[in-house]
Formats: structure tokens, C-alpha cells, sequence
């Protein structure tokens, strides 16, 4: 019998997604699969190649070529893997963040990431989140999930995250670039942005992280324990 578990948790940038999937993941003992993360270093690849990121061609090439690993180190944490090289830290740059909505709305680079986040679900139980994992990647998962939240809230998180990084981003260029890249994101032509019509949307603008963890991880162990 195949006891693998699914869960989808989508949503904007900022939301919140990556800390809460990772927790949830954590306490359901599922593997947790950040698939902006294989979007950054699809990215991280063109830029280092000095690609036209506006060539479609050049950057489908790179996301077939590319060797992308997402492996959990002793501490738990995700690393991410680029041709053996553990490039976590350097996906995370402004550079990056300003390059992956371009990157990410090219048809035959989505085909390769779609296809290569498949695979991992079908091997073990996962909370897989990203932007269009409960509309395209796994439209079968057991349960899915939405997280939103206000942009002010979310550029507030995205602009103390960055500062703990070292980085030095103003308030306004942040809001700025998420408004941006939502924008993109939502109004690309494949796989935009946007809730599964059987998702529970949960708007974790007054929400603690806590709080959202507390309530999938309830929900989930309500229907498969
Ligand atoms: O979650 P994040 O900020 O690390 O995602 C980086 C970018 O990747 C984001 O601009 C949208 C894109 N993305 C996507 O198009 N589809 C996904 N499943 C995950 C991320």
C-alpha cells in the first residue's frame, strides 16, 4: 500500500511559507522540499554563466544541465547543492532575489523544476512548498495549503531577515520588489500564482508561526492519524 503523504503549501513571497513548511515537515516527520530554493539556483547558474536573462532558449539549457540536490544536513537544516557545490547561502542574495521571477516564468525552465519536484514526491511523504505546487506540481496532494499575508507585513519580515543576512535593503525597495515579483509571479503565463480551488487559505498577517504550524499540523494529523 503507498502510506506517502503529500502536503502543498503555496503563497506569496514572504509569507512566511519557508519557516512554516519546514517546522511542519519537522513535526509530521516528512521531508521538507523548498522549491524557490531550486528556482534561486537554477538562477544563481544563469548569472554565473553571464546568461541573457531574457533568453528563453539559454536559460532552459542551464535548468536541464544543472545538477540540483537538496539535502538536509546534522542540524536539520536544508542545504542546497549546485553541482556538488553548497551554494544555501549565496541563492539568498539580492541579486539573485531581483533575477528569480525572470528566471522562474520561462516554460521549459518550470518543465525541468516540475519534473525533478515530482520525482522527489513520489519517493518519500513531503511538505513541498512553493507557488504553484497544489494548482500544477502535485494537483493530487493530500491537502493543500495557501499563505498570504499583508505586503507591509511581509516586506517587514523579508527586511529583518535580510538584515540578520548582512544585507542593507531599505523598507521601501523591499516592498518595492515584492510588489514586483507578485506581480510577475501572479500574472505569468504558466503556473501563476494563485490558490488551488481545494486549498485552505490562511492569512498569517496577525498570525504567530506558532500559531500556523499549530494549525496544519493539527489539521493534517486530524485526517491522517
Ligand atoms: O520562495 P522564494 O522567494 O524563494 O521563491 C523564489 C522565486 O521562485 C519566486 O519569485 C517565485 C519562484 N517560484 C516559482 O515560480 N514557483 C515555485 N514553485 C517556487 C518559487
Amino acid at each position: 500500500m503507498d502510506n506517502r503523504v503529500s502536503i502543498a503549501i503555496d503563497g506569496p513571497a514572504g509569507a512566511g511559507k519557508s519557516t512554516v513548511a519546514r517546522l511542519v515537515a519537522e513535526r509530521l516527520g516528512y521531508i521538507y522540499i523548498d522549491t524557490g530554493a531550486m528556482y534561486r539556483a537554477v538562477t544563481l547558474q544563469a548569472l554565473m554563466d553571464k546568461i541573457n536573462i531574457n533568453d528563453e532558449t539559454a536559460l532552459t539549457r542551464v535548468a536541464v544541465d544543472v545538477d540540483i540536490a537538496l539535502r538536509v544536513n546534522e542540524k536539520g537544516h536544508t542545504r542546497v547543492y549546485l553541482n556538488s557545490l553548497d551554494v544555501s547561502k549565496e541563492i539568498r542574495s539580492p541579486e539573485v532575489s531581483r533575477h528569480v521571477s525572470l528566471v522562474s516564468r520561462v516554460p521549459g525552465v518550470r518543465k525541468r523544476m516540475t519534473q525533478l519536484q515530482r520525482e522527489m514526491a513520489a519517493r518519500c511523504s513531503v511538505v513541498m512548498e512553493g507557488r504553484d505546487i497544489g494548482t500544477h506540481v502535485l494537483p493530487d496532494a493530500d491537502m493543500k495549503f495557501f499563505l498570504t499575508a499583508s505586503v507591509e507585513e511581509r516586506a517587514r519580515r523579508r527586511h529583518a531577515e535580510l538584515q540578520e543576512r548582512g544585507y542593507t535593503l531599505s523598507f521601501a525597495e523591499i516592498v518595492e520588489d515584492i510588489k514586483q515579483r507578485d506581480n510577475i509571479d501572479a500574472s505569468r503565463a504558466v503556473a501563476p500564482l494563485k490558490p488551488a480551488p481545494d486549498a485552505e487559505i490562511i492569512d498569517c498577517s496577525i498570525m504567530t508561526v506558532e500559531q500556523v504550524v499549530n494549525l496544519i499540523v493539527t489539521r493534517v494529523s486530524g485526517r491522517f492519524n
